[in-house]
């Protein structure tokens, strides 16, 4: 299609000059009939990859039979949705709405309202450098990034900042600020360059909030639903976060987002504190529900850490010691090549390839793809990838 000399969508984004058409697996095709290798999954978002066998019939099935009703009736796919969900986190209740930002929004809802009835006025919120919680008013206050702040002020007060893995900065604002009422953090923070924070970390953080009478939460909407290899990524350091924000890989393309909460938050919220129209309808419900049963029936936590293992083994084989690679990063699907220039030219060039990633915090090549990629799809994408990243970093810099 020809585009019209002056688009009617806003110009919020950067966009390369294809347009996808259609996807099977992890392959997806172009208007043009190019074919591509999906290392992004529409940014951690498909799980499954593209027009999965079994999802498919499934959302087919629920379009037909209903799509949305309203929160004013008994939903009964919520509740699936929702038992399921705490039989995995070992959490206790769910409320359901569309995104992330929506999830991380309720969740600075609970947090305020926690301190509230502990008679807390004005209650704060610790958050993280680099962090990033989504484009609301609240969440971009809480993210920590002065670009996506940028214009949009006067800020969301109520949070205070620290740098990340550094229990001492968290222990001192416990000293200093009597109103905290809860830490929110990513397990890795995904937009801010595949940060992990340590296993060590986390567990302190958990003995600070139980001694604090604080909530733990944790953002696991980009690093959760198995794109580590466990289900949530704060599995791997044995604890439970008290509230855990989800969206983007839960229905594997269906919009759909979740809060879910332990004893200490799960009643918190009450009749009329907190909606959604959208929210829990039976079309996204079915999606996270079929999404985590395949994910069972075809053992992608396991497929996640196996593959993640060796697409992150290959890349240090090609990448590990060229001038210019700082480090490689992640666990499972989530991995993260940070160069020491930005790369945002990666882009196209990883495109024009026949390969979909991302470039994140400028100087970060982050892959993330479907939880079903093959061996041999990883090592395809690092046979596309590494060259590009060595051509890249032959140039001198400037
Ligand atoms: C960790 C994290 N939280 C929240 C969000 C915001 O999610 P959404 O774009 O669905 O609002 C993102 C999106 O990238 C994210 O990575």
């Amino acid at each position: 299609m020809a585009p019209t000399a002056e688009p009617h969508v806003m110009s919020t984004y950067g966009r390369l000059p294809i347009a996808l058409s259609h996807g099977r697996g992890c392959r997806v095709w172009d208007t043009d009939g190019r074919e591509y290798l999906d290392a992004l999954a529409g940014i951690a978002v498909n799980t499954l990859g593209h027009g999965h066998p079994k999802l498919v019939p499934a959302l087919q099935d629920q379009v037909a039979k209903l799509i949305h009703t309203s929160n004013y009736y008994a939903a009964p796919l919520q509740e699936q949705l929702a038992a399921r969900l705490c039989e995995i986190s070992g959490l206790a209740k769910v409320f359901f709405c569309n995104s992330g930002l929506e999830a991380n929004e309720g969740a600075i809802k609970i947090a305020r309202k926690f301190g509230h009835d502990r008679g807390i006025e004005a209650p704060e919120i610790i958050v993280y450098e680099k962090a990033f919680h989504g484009r609301s008013i609240a969440t971009l206050s809480a993210t920590g990034n002065a670009k996506v702040q940028a214009g949009f002020g006067p800020l969301v007060e109520g949070f205070v900042r620290v740098p990340l893995n550094d229990i001492a900065a968290v222990e001192q604002v416990a000293r200093t600020r009597p109103n905290v009422a809860a830490v929110f953090l990513e397990v890795i923070q995904g937009e801010g360059g595949i940060n992990a924070a340590r296993a060590e970390y986390l567990r302190a953080l958990r003995r600070l909030c139980d001694e604090r009478q604080w909530l733990l939460m944790l953002d696991e909407v980009q690093c959760g639903i198995g794109r580590t290899g466990k289900w949530f990524a704060h599995q791997w350091a044995d604890i439970r976060p008290d509230v855990m924000p989800l969206a983007k890989g839960l229905g594997s393309g269906v919009p759909v987002g979740a809060i879910v909460c332990g004893p200490k938050a799960a009643r918190v919220l009450g009749p009329g504190n907190h909606g959604t129209t959208f929210g829990g309808n039976p079309l996204a419900m079915r999606a996270g529900i079929e999404t985590l049963a395949i994910m069972e029936a075809d053992a992608l936590l396991a497929n996640a850490a196996e593959v993640g293992a060796r697409l992150r083994g290959a890349l240090e084989r090609e990448l590990g010691g060229v001038k210019g690679v700082v480090e490689i990063r992640g666990q499972g699907l989530m991995l993260g090549i940070e160069l020491d220039r930005p790369c945002g030219e990666l882009l196209r060039q990883a495109c024009d390839a026949g390969l979909l990633i991302s470039v994140t915090a400028e100087r970060v090549v982050r892959l993330l793809p479907p939880l079903i990629m093959t061996a041999g799809q990883a090592d395809r994408v690092v046979a596309i990838l590494a060259p590009l990243i060595r051509k890249l970093l032959a140039t001198p810099l400037p």
